[in-house]
């Protein structure tokens, strides 16, 4: 699913390397944690993973696409098509409810539109059962806009809009860091059950080591970065 080679990135000309990472696979399928302490790059990494931000040289190959050879405008409709990304920051749109949020990222892939609404009646369906899968099945939650929600609650509504019609990588950033760690492991427990149900590859980076157990590969960003 994911196939990285000789990837260097800096954030501007003049600033220092941040990523040098001379190979990086990861099987479809396959559930990965990845860490590393604060500032090292992790965040980075997703950023290229997803199409975000390029690479100064290397390949970084997605589901048999080099995200590097895609203009702009191509990059963003693949990401929309094939890459769910819980971000570190959620990113939901504040003034939107829950169930508008999730919706949201049906309207910019047919593809996903497609997927969520065969998987259930319509996308709208779809986006309640995901919600619900993700324990947020009060009407009063699903109804109010997003800035209206705890922080637990608004990463939850993340993860749900991530999933929706299926892309085949799940790009996670710290997404239990507001749950507690009760709650943490049922979250992932979730997420695993409905990505077992696609076959979606996960990248999931955590801060905590306790989770790590839980996953197929434990990858340390420090390991496979040159630069630290
Ligand atoms: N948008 C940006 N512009 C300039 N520099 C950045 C930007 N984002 C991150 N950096 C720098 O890149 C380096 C790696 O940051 P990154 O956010 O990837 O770390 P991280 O491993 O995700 O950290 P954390 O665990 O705190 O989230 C840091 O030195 C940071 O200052
Ligand atoms: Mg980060």
């Amino acid at each position: 699913m994911i196939e990285l080679g000789n990837v260097r990135f800096r954030w501007g000309s003049d600033a220092p390397l941040v990523l040098d990472i001379q190979k990086l696979n990861v099987n479809v399928g396959e559930r990965v944690f990845l860490e590393g302490p604060s500032g090292s790059g992790k965040t980075t990494l997703l950023n290229i993973l997803g199409g975000v931000a390029l690479p100064e040289v290397g390949i970084v190959q997605v589901n048999g696409t080099d995200l590097t050879r895609l203009k702009s405008r191509a990059r963003d409709a693949f990401r929309a098509d094939h890459i769910g990304i819980i971000f570190q920051m959620f990113n939901l749109i504040p003034y939107l409810s829950p169930l508008e949020n999730v919706k949201l990222a049906c309207r910019f892939s047919r593809r996903r539109h497609a997927l969520a609404a065969s998987k259930s009646s319509n996308t709208e369906e779809e986006a309640l059962r995901l919600l619900m899968r993700m324990q947020l099945n009060e009407a009063a939650i699903m109804h109010s806009p997003a800035f209206e929600l705890s922080i637990g609650q608004q990463q939850r509504v993340a993860a749900a809009r991530s999933l929706i019609g299926s892309p085949e990588l799940i790009i996670a950033d710290e997404p239990t860091s507001a749950l507690d760690h009760d709650v943490r492991r049922v979250f992932i427990k979730l997420l695993f059950d409905e990505i077992a149900d696609t076959g979606a590859t996960l990248v999931f980076i955590s801060h905590d080591p306790s989770l790590a157990d839980q996953f197929d590969r434990r990858i340390k960003l420090t390991d496979i970065n040159k630069v630290h």
